[in-house]
C-alpha cells in the first residue's frame, strides 16, 4: 500500500475506532446484562444487533446500509467475540493471524504474510481479547505469567506474549488448524512426487520408524497426517500432542494431549508422561506430534522395544540435523546417557527421514528422504531415497524443479519386500513437481 493510501485508511480507521468506541459504550449502558446471559450466544448476537440498529437510526451519523451493517458487526464482535479478529478468523484462506500489539496485524495466506488494516482501539482491549481467549482454557496473562499456549474453541492454536517480554506491545499468534491433506492431495500439490508417495506408503505399511523434519510452519504436522493416514484400518493408533492437531481418519484412534500447569502451577501433564502411558495402552502404533524435549529417549526406546512403525516429526533443517536433534533431545531426559549410547538408539530406531521445507515463494515441498543407513554406535549415515533438486528462482519467483528418485539400498528394499511390499525402484526418469512451475502453496 502506497503511503499515502495508508495515511488516508488510517484516518479512517481512527474515525471508525471513534464510532465504535461510543457506540459501544452506548451499547453497554442500553442492554440488561443479567437478562443477556440468559440467552444463547446466537440470541445474544440478534439482541445485541437489534439495539444497535435502533441506536444508530436515532441519532447515529448517515450512513450507507453496508457501512451501517460492518459497524453493528464489529461492535457486537467486540461485544461477544474476539473483536477485530472475528472477521479474519472467519477467512478461510487465512492460516495464521500475527498481531504484534494494538496497530500491526498480519496475516499469511497462501504461504505468504502480508499486512492487513485491521487493527484494534487500544492496547487495552487488545488485552480484553487475550483474557477472553486464556480464560476460556482457564489460563491467565500478567506479569507473573507473561507467555501462555492457549486454543480457541473452533481448535486454532494460539500464543500469547506480553510486555515487558514482547517490546512493542502484547502480541498475540494465532495458528489456524492445518488442513488435513490426504497424501494424493499433497501429490496434486506439488508436496511430493507419486513415486515417493507409494514409496513412503509402503514403509508405513511395512512399519518402518518415521521421523518427519521441518523448520517452523514446514508442513510438519501437515505431513504427519498424511503419512499417518496410510496406517491400515485395523491398527490401533495412539496419538501424543501438545495441541491436539491431526485428525486421522481410521477407524481405532487414541487421542492423548498434554496439559500445562493450572494458574497455581500444578496439573502439568507432558508429552514423556503421556508417552509412558501409551506404551501401557497396547498400541500398534505410537506418533507423536512433536518431540520437543525428554521425551524423545522415551520414544527411541519405544521403536526399539517392539512398537516399530511409530512417527513423529522434529523441527530441524535438513535429515542430518534431524538426527542429531533427536540426539540433544533424548540427552535432555535425566538418564544423563553418553552420546555414544544415543547414537546407537537412534541408529536402531530410526529407519527414514523426510525432511520438508517452506520455500521462498511459500510453498511447502518434501525436500528430501533419507534412509538411516548407519548401525549400532557407527556416526550417522543417510542414504538419500529421493531429493527435490531445484531450478534456479525465475522472475515470477516461484520454485521449480524435479523430485529425483535414488536407488533403495539392498537392506531397505529386502525388508519391504519381506513385509509383502513391491517398490518402483529408481531407474525411472524422473518426474517434474507438477504446481510447483505455476507457483503458490494453496
Ligand atoms: N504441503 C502443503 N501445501 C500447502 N500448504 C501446506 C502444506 N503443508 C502445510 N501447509 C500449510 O502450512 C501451514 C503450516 O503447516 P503445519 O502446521 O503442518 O506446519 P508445521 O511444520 O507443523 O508447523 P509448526 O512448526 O508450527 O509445528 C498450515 O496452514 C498448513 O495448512
Ligand atoms: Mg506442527
Amino acid at each position: 500500500m502506497a503511503l499515502r493510501d495508508r495515511l488516508a485508511a488510517d484516518e479512517r480507521h481512527d474515525e471508525d475506532n471513534d464510532l465504535a468506541k461510543v457506540y459501544r459504550e452506548r451499547l453497554l449502558e442500553e442492554i440488561d446484562v443479567d437478562e443477556l446471559a440468559r440467552l444463547s450466544p446466537a440470541q445474544r448476537r440478534v439482541r445485541l444487533e437489534r439495539v444497535l440498529s435502533r441506536l444508530l437510526s436515532v441519532d447515529g451519523p448517515v450512513l450507507s446500509a453496508r457501512e451501517r451493517g460492518a459497524l453493528v458487526q464489529r461492535i457486537t464482535d467486540d461485544a461477544l467475540g474476539l473483536g477485530v479478529l472475528e472477521p479474519l478468523l472467519a477467512d478461510e484462506s487465512i492460516t495464521e493471524i500475527m498481531v504484534n500489539g494494538p496497530d500491526d496485524v498480519f496475516v499469511e495466506r497462501y504461504g505468504k504474510v502480508e499486512r492487513v488494516p485491521a487493527r484494534f482501539a487500544s492496547a487495552e482491549q487488545l488485552y480484553q481479547t487475550i483474557d477472553r481467549i486464556v480464560s476460556q482454557v482457564n489460563r491467565r496473562v500478567d506479569e507473573s505469567s507473561p507467555m501462555v499456549d492457549a486454543r480457541l474453541p473452533s481448535g486454532e492454536r494460539v500464543n500469547v506474549i506480553i510486555p515487558p517480554l514482547a517490546l512493542d506491545g502484547p502480541t498475540l499468534t494465532i495458528r489456524r488448524f492445518p488442513t488435513p491433506f490426504r497424501m494424493g492431495e499433497l501429490v496434486d500439490k506439488g508436496t511430493l512426487d507419486v513415486t515417493t508417495a507409494s514409496l513412503l506408503g509402503a514403509c508405513v505399511r511395512a512399519r518402518l520408524n518415521i521421523v518427519v523434519s521441518g523448520g517452523t510452519g514446514s508442513g510438519k504436522t501437515t505431513f504427519l497426517n498424511a503419512l499417518s493416514g496410510l496406517i491400515p484400518d485395523h491398527e490401533r493408533i495412539v496419538t501424543i500432542e501438545d495441541a491436539a492437531e491431526l485428525s486421522l481418519q481410521q477407524g481405532h484412534v487414541v487421542r492423548l494431549e498434554s496439559r500445562p500447569a493450572n494458574v497455581e502451577g500444578r496439573g502439568a501433564v507432558a508429552i514423556r508422561d503421556l508417552v509412558r502411558n501409551a506404551l501401557r495402552m497396547r498400541p500398534d502404533r505410537i506418533i507423536v506430534g512433536e518431540v520437543r524435549g525428554g521425551e524423545t529417549l522415551d520414544m527411541l526406546q519405544a521403536m526399539n522395544t517392539g512398537h516399530d512403525g511409530s512417527v513423529a516429526t522434529v523441527h530441524a533443517n535438513t535429515a542430518r540435523d534431524a538426527l542429531g536433534r533427536l540426539e540433544t533431545l533424548a540427552s535432555m531426559s535425566e538418564l544423563d546417557l553418553p552420546s555414544a549410547t544415543l547414537r546407537d538408539q537412534i541408529n536402531s530406531a530410526i529407519d527414514l527421514v523426510v525432511h520438508l521445507e517452506r520455500a521462498q515463494d511459500g510453498s511447502r515441498r518434501v525436500l528430501e528422504v533419507q534412509a538411516v543407513t548407519s548401525q549400532r554406535r557407527e556416526e550417522y549415515a543417510l542414504t538419500p531415497l529421493m531429493r527435490f533438486v531445484s531450478e534456479p528462482l525465475g522472475p515470477d519467483r516461484t520454485v521449480a524443479g524435479r523430485f529425483v528418485p535414488e536407488p533403495v539400498p539392498a537392506d531397505l528394499l529386502e525388508r519391504l519386500h519381506r513385509a509383502g511390499e513391491t517398490v518402483l525402484t529408481a531407474s525411472a526418469p524422473a518426474e517434474p513437481a507438477q504446481p510447483a512451475a505455476t507457483g503458490g502453496a494453496s
